[in-house]
């Protein structure tokens, strides 16, 4: 049996994917990518591989994505983690169209075709407003553990209204409506709108078509899933895996990869 992996090496957190020939997720791994990049994606492997008992030399091609995709020294190849995600969007869920990345810096909302290539996809600017960077801003203010973050806003029953765009001030808006006597879950289910809101309008730039699938760090977090959901007027396809979707699609490349060097006659990308 031959293995494929995928490192997404994310601005906040490095995820592992090792997968077999049957496509099947043989194990994961996650943790912070930190200050030390290289060997953020190396630990990270190195857990996936310790999890599943499988060799290294027994890995046959490993991809890189995410921002951090030329610092996995051990990787074969990279590819960019918008593919990637698309990719592992529609291994996930056939019948995806949509897909919204909501990762620690960035958000993306791309569109993908029926094979899962990408037709069009938009992220926010160099700006962390509808990210998950936000929501640890405001969690930090409130002093609320990030696991716990989406329960907490559940409790909501007359939101804020959340007016800061920007992640460097979102921090004094909360503790602002703590000081008016605001309570903590209220203004948590207000940032969680804001953030719905900004997404919902990068949806819309690349078109919200059925089924749209929720990938990144944020798919965890229960309180965002409803407020993109009443948002958009439209149920998203999550799941436990969900946060590793860019490693998986980077795993799926890999993959292709072996398969393609074994038959290469029978493939255009034996070439390349
Ligand atoms: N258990 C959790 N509960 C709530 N939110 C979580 C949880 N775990 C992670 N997150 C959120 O996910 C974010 C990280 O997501 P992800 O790993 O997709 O980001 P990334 O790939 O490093 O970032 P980017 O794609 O922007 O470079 C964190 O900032 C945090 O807000
Ligand atoms: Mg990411």
């Amino acid at each position: 049996m031959a293995y494929a992996a995928g490192v997404d090496v994310g601005s906040t957190q490095t995820k592992a994917v090792i997968i077999d020939e049957n496509r099947k997720i043989v194990s994961t791994a996650l943790i912070d990518t930190g200050a030390n990049v290289i060997q953020a994606a190396e630990h990270a492997f190195d857990n996936a591989l310790k999890e599943s008992k499988i060799r290294d030399v027994e890995v046959e091609y490993v991809i890189g994505t995410g921002y951090g995709r030329y610092r996995v020294t051990f990787g074969n190849d990279q590819i960019t983690e918008i593919s990637c995600h698309g990719r592992g969007a529609v291994h996930m869920f056939p019948r995806t169209k949509t897909v919204l990345d909501m990762g620690g810096q960035d958000t993306k909302a791309i569109r993908v075709t029926d094979s899962g290539e990408i037709a069009d996809f938009c992220m926010n600017d160099k700006c962390a407003a509808g990210t998950g960077r936000f929501l640890g801003a405001a969690a930090a203010a409130l002093d609320i553990p990030l696991n716990d973050l989406g329960t907490t806003a559940l409790k909501y029953n007359k939101p804020v209204r959340i007016s800061t765009t920007c992640t460097v001030f979102a921090e004094s808006e909360v503790l602002s409506w703590l000081g008016k006597g605001k309570k903590i879950e209220d203004i948590l289910w207000g940032v969680h709108q804001s953030i719905a809101a900004r997404s919902a309008g990068l949806l819309r730039r690349v078109g919200i078509e059925d089924e749209i699938t929720f990938t990144g760090g944020v798919t965890r977090n229960i309180a965002m899933v409803q407020a993109l959901e009443q948002k958009i007027d439209k149920k998203l396809n999550v799941s436990e895996e969900s946060h590793y979707i860019g490693a998986l699609g980077a795993a799926l490349f890999a993959l292709d990869h072996i398969i393609a060097s074994r038959h290469p006659h029978n493939s255009v990308e034996a070439s390349s």
